[in-house]
């Protein structure tokens, strides 16, 4: 392997120990408690473990965590409801609403009932346009979009100028992550499952982001030599050695595209650390700003 590792793991408790000492400052000095509600509907088994995570880092550095959850018949009501009264009560500075929600629910209607100002997954529509829209800033960025960033600024990999290939278009990473991209004055390539010649296309970045969640897609021969790759995949093999049975691989074949690169992240422990920690952030931000403090 030539490629530098980016160690999400490592930034991301950099990012939480910077926070440990911004939220005990702010208790000190303010008599502030940063405080997040999660919503969750349904029984989906990974978004549990998430919304766990989330919380339990919550805990780690300092901030509040209050855990909602709804059954998976709730009804679109019920979950609108829930959020108006989180809207309402002071102890809160950021909402989560994990998705996907069921099927059922509107996912868009849910997301424009938070309050702008406590939107700290970066999800209201309004937030998004602005993220979208030059010379504008949502309150917000999006978590996992926003922790791909960071990295790329801590490692020092420049991004102006630069030819970004984004494969995928979510609304959690692929949109958001573009947007951030070219607010930074990048030029952006997005990706998706109707791209013609794809490894014509990635040979050409220079930041290649890969979030399309298929195993191992991107090879060798798909970058150029130097690409700072930021690998977004968390697809699950089987793997009897392992002690669940499965192990976790991303969009990139690492082994190889490590070859080529000049930075690369791995999976796990690139962005995936990453995500809460700038959840973490968002949260603090709209303390502060409830307080007057930014
Ligand atoms: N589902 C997958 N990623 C995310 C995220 O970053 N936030 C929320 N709320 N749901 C998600």
């Amino acid at each position: 392997m030539s490629a530098y590792l980016i160690d999400g793991k490592a930034i991301a408790n950099t990012i939480q120990d910077e926070l440990v000492v911004e939220v005990q400052a702010l208790k000190e000095t303010h008599g502030l408690v940063p405080g997040l509600a999660t919503v969750l509907v349904g029984d989906n088994v990974a978004s549990q473990t998430y919304v766990r995570m989330k919380r339990k880092r919550c805990a780690d550095v300092g901030i509040y965590s209050v855990g909602h959850e709804l059954s998976k018949e709730a009804t679109q009501e019920e979950v609108e409801a829930l959020v108006r009264s989180l809207n309402a009560d002071p102890a809160i500075h950021g909402i989560l609403v994990q998705l996907p929600l069921p099927r059922h629910l509107d996912e868009e209607a849910v997301l424009s009932t938070v309050a702008l100002q406590k939107d700290v997954d970066g999800f209201h529509p309004v937030n998004i346009g602005r993220l979208a829209m030059k010379g504008r800033d949502p309150l917000f960025a999006p978590a996992t979009p926003s922790g791909i960033i960071e990295l790329l600024d801590r490692v020092g990999a420049p991004i102006e100028g630069k030819q970004a290939v984004v494969l995928g278009r979510s609304n959690i990473v692929g949109l958001p992550v573009s947007m951030l991209l070219l607010k930074r004055n990048a030029t952006i390539t997005i990706c998706h499952s109707r791209t013609q010649d794809l490894p014509a296309v990635t040979r050409q970045a220079d930041i290649l982001i890969a979030a399309v969640g298929r195993t191992e897609m991107v090879k060798r021969d798909w970058v150029k030599p130097g690409v700072v790759v930021i690998d977004v995949g968390i697809n699950r093999v089987d793997d009897p050695e392992a002690k669940r049975g499965y192990r976790l691989v991303g969009d990139v074949a690492f082994d190889e595209v490590a070859e080529v690169a000049s930075w690369i992240t791995p999976v796990p422990g690139g962005v995936g650390p990453m995500t809460i920690a700038m959840l973490l952030k968002n949260t603090v931000t709209a303390a502060k700003r409830v307080a007057g403090l930014l």
